[in-house]
């Protein structure tokens, strides 16, 4: 969602902020702008609807010089994604840029137009504006005008202030979504996270909830929800250090595809003895799994389905049931937790607003709370009892892939290790299903040679306006998982099924024009979906079948197309079956024309409700 930036330097800013804007426009956006502090001590701003080449373009015919500056990217919320809705928020005294909900926005609008202040937008983040400026005019300074502001204002941000006359000044606060600090020498940046503030500083402090700061080149004064002053540490992050360029592929998706072997076995690596052929999880993991009688599992997504997947193999292999639910639905339906259980959520950002409010709520409930997180730096991972961070490296495209993998790869070490504890499964078994997973990462890069054969049905697929996606067992959430990345990426129209229920409805969507991919290795299951398949045939349906060498030839007659995977253990299925999966969505997407990695209306962490 919406990434945000500020600049105190020594030359002119207005460079420095576009760079670290492209740097969060992985987010996803719809309008971009900057304001600096001018020489003649007013601010100035330029702003533009779409992509940062418009916001880039409106500059260099109207170039800003000020040292001092703050920019955003906008995904719209309240009001049209037009350039006059886009941030920076500028009165005569104060410009802001902010990221999340202002939730009591038409109280405070309602407020100060009574007090005479005049709205431009139609946002809920102009109030800030507004409100800091009333609160100036006023006579207050400008640190306290925010402080008291904050305490006026309802729902999630993060925010960034400059102010007229005040050169060397920026102020910061986070309370819901994410902002950190970069050190500089004498120069110094806010940003929505490290990776905004890599071409600048490894020298990060990040702020926790609640914390607004004072910033000048040269200090940093941190206060808590309280108004207290406080230190937070300055950490050295990788962010500078990782790539986050393309390569030599044409999009950020496709890059990330090819990079799941090696990141998928950087994961494995931390969560699997590979010499004792068994899990290995952190010694400071607080619940014992010998005494659990029900798993937990919330997430949003990709990840949710990632969690889906577990379900099968915490049920299957440990023996422990698990309920599991989107965030957004759980975290308001109040359900009764036994003090003690355990509670897993699943985030690539660790941001993700309902997944956080759901880990709240399981804490409240004195769960024992275990997050799995790509950004081990975010608030998730902060607030949960203990992590087992993915090392799946920044994921830059929209769309989840390598994230999505390695959460697999986690959840199936720790699935294991439950199986261990619990003497649901024997050693050999264990020592087994271990060397499975320590195939994976090849087996990911066989998965991958199906790619030119992808890319030829893709083209045909590029032609429906639906399709439906098949599965049974640990391949049901893989149907899910396919059809939600053709849709985000390609916008054509696709639901996945349990392949089960085909007789319960989706059988009346099967005609000639409705492809539909089923996700069938041959496993104990397979002869079931394939009668599912047959009913598919004898109704016109185009079927694509991606099985292994094995299905393909049980069951290829039936299909107009087939994309074999390697043959593997019904248990790490779900890591191999997931490339083609992505890789049919990424070459329909390129073949329509989309914006693969920032697809329309898409933010990459969802911050709000
Ligand atoms: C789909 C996708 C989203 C995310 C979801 C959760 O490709 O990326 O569905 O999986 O928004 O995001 P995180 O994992 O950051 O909590």
């Amino acid at each position: 969602m919406c990434g945000i930036v500020g600049i105190i330097g020594k030359e002119p800013v207005a460079a420095g902020l576009v760079d670290a804007l492209k740097r969060l426009e992985y987010r996803g956006y719809d309008s971009a702008g900057i304001a600096t502090l001018e020489s003649d001590g007013h601010l100035a701003r330029r702003r533009a609807e779409g992509k940062l080449r418009n916001l880039e373009t409106r500059l260099s015919e109207m170039p800003l010089q000020g040292t001092i500056g703050i920019g955003h990217t906008r995904w719209a919320t309240h009001g049209a994604p037009t350039e006059n809705n886009a941030h920076p928020h500028v009165t005569a005294s104060v410009g802001v840029v902010h990221n999340g909900i202002i939730e009591n926005f038409r109280e405070l609008k309602d407020e100060l137009k009574a007090a005479g202040a005049h709205f431009e937008t139609e946002t809920d983040s102009e109030v800030i504006a507004q409100l800091v400026a009333h609160l100036m005019s006023k006579g207050a300074n400008p640190q306290d005008a925010v402080a008291s502001a904050l305490e006026r204002l309802k729902g999630a941000f993060a925010l960034v202030f400059i102010f007229e006359g005040h050169d060397r000044l920026l102020i910061g606060a986070r309370r819901g979504s994410p902002l950190a600090v970069g050190h500089g020498d004498g120069e110094m940046f806010l940003g929505s996270d490290a990776i905004a503030l890599s071409p600048f500083t490894n020298r990060v402090t990040y702020l926790e909830d609640g914390d607004w700061v004072v910033v000048t080149p040269d200090t940093l004064t941190i206060h808590d929800a309280t108004g207290a002053e406080i230190e937070r540490p300055v950490q050295t992050s990788l962010a500078s250090a990782l790539m986050v360029d393309k390569g030599n592929h044409r999009h950020f998706m496709l890059k990330e595809i090819y990079e799941q072997p090696e990141v998928i076995g950087h994961t494995l690596a931390n969560y699997l003895d590979m010499s004792r052929q068994q899990p290995k999880m952190p010694e400071d993991l607080k619940f014992d799994f010998a005494n659990l009688d029900r798993i937990t599992i919330t997430a949003c997504g990709t990840a949710y389905y990632a969690g889906l997947v577990a379900k099968y193999w915490f049920e299957q292999y440990a023996r422990i049931p698990v309920d599991i639910d989107v965030a957004s639905e759980f975290r308001y339906r109040e359900t009764p937790l036994k003090a003690g259980g355990l509670a897993i959520f699943i985030s690539q950002s660790g941001e993700t607003a309902d997944t956080l409010a759901s880990l709240r709520y399981c804490t409240a409930e004195k769960q024992h709370t275990l997050s799995i997180v790509n950004v081990r730096e975010s608030t998730i991972a902060r607030e949960s009892e203990a992590i087992l961070p993915t090392s799946a490296g920044p994921e830059i495209g929209v769309a989840s892939t390598k994230a999505f993998t390695c959460q697999l790869a986690v959840l199936a070490a720790l699935a294991l290790e439950a199986a261990r504890v619990r003497g649901t499964l024997s050693t050999e078994e264990i020592n087994r299903l271990s060397r499975c997973l320590i195939e994976v990462p090849r087996q990911t890069s066989v998965a991958l040679h199906a790619e030119n054969a992808i890319e030829v049905i893709a083209k045909d697929l590029a032609k429906a306006s639906d399709v439906l996606y098949l599965g049974r067992g640990l391949s049901f959430p893989l149907a899910l998982e396919g059809a939600l990345k053709l849709k985000e990426i390609s916008y054509i129209h696709a639901e996945g099924y349990a392949a089960g229920e085909l007789k319960h409805g989706p059988i009346a969507l099967i005609d000639e024009q409705t492809p539909v991919v089923v996700v069938a290795p041959s496993d104990r299951l397979f002869e079931k979906t394939v009668s599912n398949m047959q009913e598919v045939a004898a109704r016109g349906g185009r079927i694509i079948l991606i099985t292994d060498g094995e299905g393909a030839d049980m069951a290829g007659d039936y299909a107009a197309e087939v994309v074999t995977m390697p043959k593997v253990d019904p248990f790490v299925q779900p890591l191999i079956y997931a490339i083609p999966v992505q890789l049919l969505a990424y070459h329909t997407a390129v073949v329509m024309g989309t914006d693969v990695d920032q697809p329309r209306n898409l933010a990459k962490s969802v911050t709000v409700e």
